[in-house]
């Protein structure tokens, strides 16, 4: 059966099986059963990829996990290593493990596999990987390579540049960072051939963590040489890994308000608009990573607090607006509040009463434009002043109308009729209307981006730093031929709102 199947496939999967099998060391049909048996217990068997058993292993869940090689050297502190392996996966890093041959005095392969999810390697001229190189691959297949313990005698041959095993043959052949967690005996750290190689790594660009002061696994001997704690090398991998970002609007205050205002009728009635308050609150938190210090003025949601950020809840329009003049000022004021344009002037004091004459009348006066009253501050006017138009129609029109009615200087538009599904949703399709450009001529100019959840929305709208052309597909359209755009954007290579407030400060405003 197993060999009628196999005939019957193609030669590239053909070759592939083949291979595979060898690698595994068993007959193509066993390979087979081995697939067809992971298939029935509902577990995806191994890709069968061209792709070489090194860097194909990768599991579905660890796909775009920063990787690490994990060359675990032969000391007694090796048992934190396999400890090292757990700390490194839970902070979502896909670990391949090397374990030296004395290493395999203290910690098994076994071990480190089944910790690891993965094959474990041990050996320079192992079949199964170095037909290919696979020394290579363990190299430059990872984004770090974390040597712990480092050993005296590890430390000394890469410091020598020997690779008369796997270990130091990848540490010789990387091209990627490398981490080492030094673990020896405080006169082995001391002693100045030790000094010489450690101080030859570090010229050579290798970073250390520890080792670190105690008592040794020698009974009686305390000094300098007890490997780092397999959290503090965690950490320390973790920010070569992923640098922290950088933080464009470090030192500029944003104030945001957010959500839907509740305008009394009664003690038990009220009117609002509709508003989960989740762009708001998204363009709250993403200003808070990029380094704003952000006030949130929310009206009632029900989405908590984002760390980081200053919120204050409020109910109704007159008091969105007090806590926004108490909190300003401010460099930048974004407006995402649906406010409700009227409230009740005869507001019940009790819960009103069905009458045979039918519903009480009741008189509607204006709220206060919170929008309008920050953008026509004389003194206090944030230098940039974002506001939203959500419509139902004649998105682009209104939205222009209400840039110009209201004075702030951008407007976010969006499509809230019922079929767009914004309102309450996830996702947003938003048009920005821009209007700071006054030295290059350009009135108001529009910019159609695409769907996008409302996190997208927000890291766009406050702290995208990379250039246009390299984000994700040059996906916003220009509507160059009604605005009269012309030239290249100034602001492409800064986040757009610091962009903004940049040239406002070069331009004497605000
Ligand atoms: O006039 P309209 O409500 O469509 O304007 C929407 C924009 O104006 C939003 O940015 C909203 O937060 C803001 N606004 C305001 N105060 C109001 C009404 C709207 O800040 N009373």
């Amino acid at each position: 059966m197993a060999s009628l199947t196999i005939r019957k496939l193609d030669d590239a999967i053909r070759d592939e099986l083949r291979l595979r099998a060898a690698r595994n060391g068993r007959s193509v049909e066993d390979e087979v059963r081995v697939i067809l048996r992971e298939a029935s217990q509902h577990r995806p068997p191994p890709a069968v990829s061209a792709t070489p058993e090194v860097s194909r292993v990768r599991s579905d869940a660890d796909a775009g996990l920063p990787r690490v090689t994990l060359i675990i050297g032969g000391g007694i502190a090796a048992y934190k290593a396999l400890d090292l392996i757990r700390r490194l996966k839970e902070r979502h890093v896909h670990v391949r493990c090397v374990l030296t041959r004395a290493a395999q005095q203290f910690v098994t392969p076994l071990s480190a596999s089944a910790l690891s999810n993965e094959r474990c390697y041990t050996d320079l001229f192992d079949p199964e990987s170095e037909f290919d190189a696979g020394h290579i691959r363990l190299a430059r297949d990872c984004e770090l390579i974390v040597v712990a313990p480092a050993t005296a005698d590890l430390m000394a041959k890469m410091a020598q540049g020997h690779a008369d095993d796997l270990a130091s043959a990848i540490l010789l052949a990387a091209n990627r960072p490398i981490l080492l967690a030094p673990a020896m005996n405080p006169l082995m750290w001391n002693h100045a051939a030790t000094r010489r190689n450690v101080a030859q790594l570090e010229r050579d660009g290798v970073a250390m963590i520890g080792p670190n002061a105690g008592e040794m696994a020698e009974a009686g001997e305390a000094g300098v040489g007890r490997m780092a704690e397999p959290l503090e090398i965690a950490a320390t991998a973790e920010r070569l890994l992923r640098p922290p970002q950088p933080r464009p609007l470090a030192g500029k205050r944003i104030l945001i308000t957010a959500g839907p205002t509740h305008e009394p009728i009664d003690p038990v009635r009220y009117i609002a608009n509709r508003s989960s308050g989740k762009q708001g609150f998204a363009i709250a938190i993403a200003a808070q990573a990029a380094g704003a210090d952000v006030t949130l003025i929310s009206g009632p949601v029900d989405l908590d607090d984002p760390a980081g950020v200053t919120v204050k809840h409020v109910e109704s329009a007159r008091e969105m607006l007090h806590r926004v003049e108490a909190a300003l000022p401010v460099d930048i004021a974004i407006c995402a509040a649906a406010v409700a344009d009227w409230r009740v002037a005869n507001e019940g004091e009790q819960k009103l009463k069905k009458t045979s004459a039918g519903m009480p009348p009741l008189q509607l006066v204006e709220n206060p434009d919170i929008l309008a009253t920050i953008s026509k501050l004389p003194d206090k006017r944030p230098r940039l002043v974002i506001g939203f138009a959500a419509e139902t129609e004649n998105l682009i029109d209104n939205a222009k109308a209400k840039l110009a009615r209201k004075g702030c200087d951008w407007i976010v538009a969006n499509d809230v009729s019922p079929a767009s599904g914004v309102m309450g949703g996830d996702r947003n399709t938003v048009h920005l209307l821009t209007r700071d450009d006054g030295d290059t001529g350009v009135d108001i100019r529009i910019e159609s981006w695409p769907v996008m959840t409302k996190e997208q929305v927000a890291t766009e709208l406050v702290a995208d730093p990379r250039p246009r052309a390299a984000r994700a597909g040059a996906h916003r359209s220009y509507d160059c031929a009604t605005t009269g755009l012309r030239g290249a954007d100034p602001s492409a290579l800064r986040p757009r709102i610091e962009a903004r407030c940049h040239r406002a400060e070069l331009a004497g405003h605000g």
